[in-house]
This record gives structure tokens, C-alpha cells and sequence, in this order.
């Protein structure tokens, strides 16, 4: 467990990247957790075992000829059995085994799928659920999922090519900018899964990542309802401070914090960045202290980022604008 990491129950398992074994099982197509992607993990194994099982052929083939006696053969026979009939022949099945893999998960319109638009930014994701009354529910680099249930992501791109990267769950596909692909996926349990960005977009490309957590439908839908729901304002008066800060500080510019009058649309949603698990796409774990420490020096952290580093506040302020942020869950 992080350091700092609280056991707050909307932060889904905070901390838990610290974990190594969990980590490596994050964000590994060899740890499927769902239907599409154990398909894509069955398709990894059989390729590399089938290539395994050619190659040690081959060698011992190799160290026949290098070290037996030598005989006459039928070289023409060897040539074309084992040059031609034999490629053509595993070739051929395993690409129809493969079109077949891919056909099958590229099953879109799925009825009943829940439906999440996600667009590439440099260099972060922005994640909008299409709910069934029309309206949107905006957030940034996490995304959860109820187990069970087929999800169905629009990608797209604000800027350049990006590539959804969820090994665990979904595979692999380009955000192209004027394009929407459709990405089709569930999760068969519960847990909580890293992906990233696949496909090089600049500076920040290495530190581009987000979290995909798959829940129980009755608190994923619990976790909706709050998340569509606008900022509750603060009562207390340190926070109230920090609000004030965060809007005279110019914050609202880029920044949505829904129930406020901060309403840019530049960089990442706030309404309820206290219930995410990390800051700056996958930078720093979240919490009090790396909010502040991100507001402040965003530059040494993530050098390029769109954001600037904001030297305005005092540091009651800081604190106050950094707590204000962590309260909103
Ligand atoms: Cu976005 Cu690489």
C-alpha cells in the first residue's frame, strides 16, 4: 500500500499499484478478466506454443543434419513438404482462426451494452457515459464497469492518433481525430485493471494511463448516480476557502467542476476527482498531498503537459484548494 493511501471506500483500491504481483496482473493479456479477453489471451497462447512446438522442429531437424551420418533423402519431398505444403497449410489455419477470434469480439451494437464515449487528449483521457435520458457523465482517465454487463467504448481522438491499450479486458484500438471505433468488452469479475496509451502521441506518451475498474452492477450503478450528480457545496469553511482560491486562481478556465461556475472544457473534469485513484493520468496516486504538489509543479512532474504549473496561491491556499479538490468524492 502507498504511503499516503487512505482506506476510503470511493477510491477504489487505492494504492494498489504498490502491489507488485497485482500490478504485473493489471495490465496483462495474460490475465484476462473478461470473456473478450481470455479469447484474445487463448489466441496468444496457441500462437506462441504453436511457435514453440515449429521452432523446436526445426532445431532438432537442424542438428540432424548437422550431426548424423551422411545419407541420401528425398530432398525434393523435404522441399516441398516442408517448404510449401507445410507453412501454407499452419498459416492458413491460423488465419482463420485468428479472423475468427477477431470476428467474434468485434461484435458491436451489443443490445443492453452500456455505452462510453472516451476520447484521447494530450495527454490524458476523457471518459463521457452516455446515460439513457440523453445526458452525460463526464470524468477523466478511470472508468468503472459493472461485472457482466457488455460495454460498449466509443474512441475517438481530440488531437492526434492515440491507441486504447486494456490488455486485461479489451485489447488494443486506435483513437483516430474525426473517427469513432467501436470497442466491445465485459468484465466477468470484480478488479481493478491498468491501461495505456499504445501508440506514440508525443512528450507525454509513456505517462498516459488510466484505470478501468469492474464492480458489482449494484454499487457501479450507486457509484453513477453520485458521479452524474453536481459538486455538493462546501460547508466547511476551510474548504469554502479553497473553492474561492481554485475560482479566483483562474482554475475555472480549464476545469469543469459541475454545480460550480467553473466550466472549461480544456483539461479534465473535476466534479468528483476525489473518488479517482490517480492524478496526471496515472502520474501520482491521488490524494491530498499530490494535489497540491501536481497544482504547483505540474512542469517537473509532467513536462509538457497542457497544464501549467500555478505558483499563484499562498500556501494556506494551496492546502485549502488541494483539500477542497480531495473532498470532492
Ligand atoms: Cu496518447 Cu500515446
Amino acid at each position: 500500500m502507498s504511503f499516503y493511501a487512505r482506506g476510503r471506500s470511493a477510491r477504489a483500491g487505492a494504492g494498489a499499484g504498490h502491489e507488485t504481483c497485482a500490478a504485473l496482473h493489471m495490465q496483462s493479456a495474460l490475465s484476462p478478466g473478461g470473456p473478450e479477453a481470455a479469447l484474445l489471451g487463448q489466441l496468444a497462447w496457441v500462437l506462441f506454443i504453436g511457435a514453440a512446438l515449429i521452432f523446436v522442429f526445426v532445431m532438432a531437424l537442424a542438428a540432424v543434419a548437422v550431426f548424423s551420418r551422411p545419407r541420401a533423402i528425398d530432398g525434393e519431398r523435404w522441399i516441398v513438404g516442408g517448404g510449401l505444403v507445410f507453412p501454407v497449410t499452419v498459416l492458413s489455419v491460423l488465419l482463420v482462426y485468428a479472423y475468427r477470434t477477431g470476428a467474434s469480439i468485434a461484435d458491436v451494437g451489443v443490445p443492453g451494452a452500456l455505452q462510453i464515449e472516451v476520447i484521447g487528449r494530450l495527454w490524458w483521457w476523457e471518459v463521457r457515459y452516455r446515460n439513457p435520458d440523453g445526458s452525460q457523465t463526464v470524468l477523466a482517465n478511470e472508468l468503472r464497469v459493472p461485472v457482466g454487463r457488455p460495454v460498449e467504448l466509443f474512441l475517438t481522438s481530440d488531437d492526434v492518433i492515440h491507441s486504447f491499450w486494456l490488455p486485461a479486458l479489451a485489447g488494443k484500438l486506435d483513437m483516430i481525430p474525426g473517427h469513432v471505433n467501436r470497442l466491445v468488452f465485459s468484465a466477468d469479475r470484480p478488479g481493478i485493471h491498468r491501461g495505456q496509451c499504445a501508440e506514440y502521441c508525443g512528450r507525454q506518451h509513456a505517462f498516459m494511463a488510466f484505470y478501468v475498474i469492474a464492480e458489482d452492477p449494484a454499487d457501479f450503478e450507486r457509484w453513477l448516480a453520485r458521479e452524474s450528480r453536481p459538486a455538493v457545496p462546501p460547508s466547511d469553511p476551510f474548504l469554502r476557502e479553497g473553492l474561492e482560491a481554485f475560482m479566483r486562481g483562474g482554475c475555472g478556465t480549464c476545469h469543469t467542476i459541475r454545480g460550480t461556475q467553473a466550466d472549461g472544457r480544456l483539461g479534465p473534469d473535476l466534479t468528483h476527482i476525489g473518488s479517482r485513484r490517480s492524478l496526471g493520468a496515472g502520474v501520482l496516486d491521488n490524494h491530498v498531498g499530490t494535489i497540491a504538489g501536481w497544482i504547483a509543479d505540474t512542469q517537473t512532474i509532467k513536462p509538457g503537459s497542457l497544464m501549467p504549473e500555478t505558483r499563484v496561491f499562498s500556501g494556506r491556499e494551496l492546502r485549502a484548494v488541494a483539500a477542497y479538490l480531495d473532498s470532492l468524492e
